[in-house]
């Protein structure tokens, strides 16, 4: 009989497990939003952080909870390392992130840090970004159908995230069909529109390194 595969929980709790070895003592820890992140807050008490910034209200209750001391961006400085997991990852290490709508603060901590490590389960993994999952922009609530009918015209078919407010007070707008031949130059193009806050494609703050766990094992990218 063959041995069962490894459901995507346990990847998850695979991935963050392999990452724990990349945080060392004394550091002052970027930490992202989701559920692969969840897995790896619950190791952190393994290692002694000086502190922690966390991208989102969820996270930062968490850290808490666990005792971690989280710091104010505006007086850490640059942190040395950012974690976070991804809703898809292409080869050259550019990603979706926000399907938890924490996507502006990440992209912030993410930019405010030396390394961004990416841990992700093998389904995260995509050839082309946005062909499977929605791009997630981050809109102030006045501008969101003005945003709306600048999506259409840039060939995507926004959907506003019904009833979900940001930690700063935003909407969501979720993007499908977009055409992402160069994620660089769509996340400049997303940028401009006026009354967009942030959007979910990470090209100018692609991670560093990415970690996927598959059922064979962990493996290790490195841009
Ligand atoms: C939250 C994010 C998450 O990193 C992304 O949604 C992946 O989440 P999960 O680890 O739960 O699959 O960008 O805004």
């Amino acid at each position: 009989m063959s041995e069962p595969q490894a459901n995507q929980q346990q990847l998850k709790q695979a991935v963050a497990s392999a990452t724990l070895a990349h945080i060392e003592d004394g550091m002052i820890l970027g930490v992202g939003t989701g559920s692969t992140v969840n897995c790896l807050i619950d190791l952190l008490p393994k290692v002694r952080l000086k502190g922690a910034v966390a991208s989102s209200k969820v996270t930062q209750e968490k850290l808490e909870a666990l005792g971690i001391e989280v710091m104010d961006l505006n007086f850490v400085g640059e942190l040395d390392l950012y974690i976070d997991g991804a809703d898809e990852v292409n080869p050259n290490l550019q990603l979706i992130k926000g399907g938890g709508g924490a996507l502006t603060r990440e992209k912030i901590v993410a930019a405010a840090s030396k390394k961004f490590i990416c841990m992700v389960d093998e389904s995260k993994w995509v050839e082309t970004l946005g062909r499977a999952f929605p791009v997630p922009i981050e809109v102030l609530p006045q501008a969101r159908s003005y945003v709306a009918r600048e999506l259409v015209k840039l060939g995507g078919e926004p959907e506003y995230r019904e009833g979900f407010v940001t930690d700063y007070g935003n909407l969501i707008l979720d993007v499908y069909d977009l055409k992402i031949d160069s994620p660089s130059e769509m996340e400049q193009r997303l940028n401009n529109i006026v009354g967009v806050v942030c959007n979910g494609i990470f090209a100018a703050n692609q991670a560093d390194t990415l970690l996927i766990a598959k059922p064979s094992g962990i493996e290790t990218l490195k841009r």
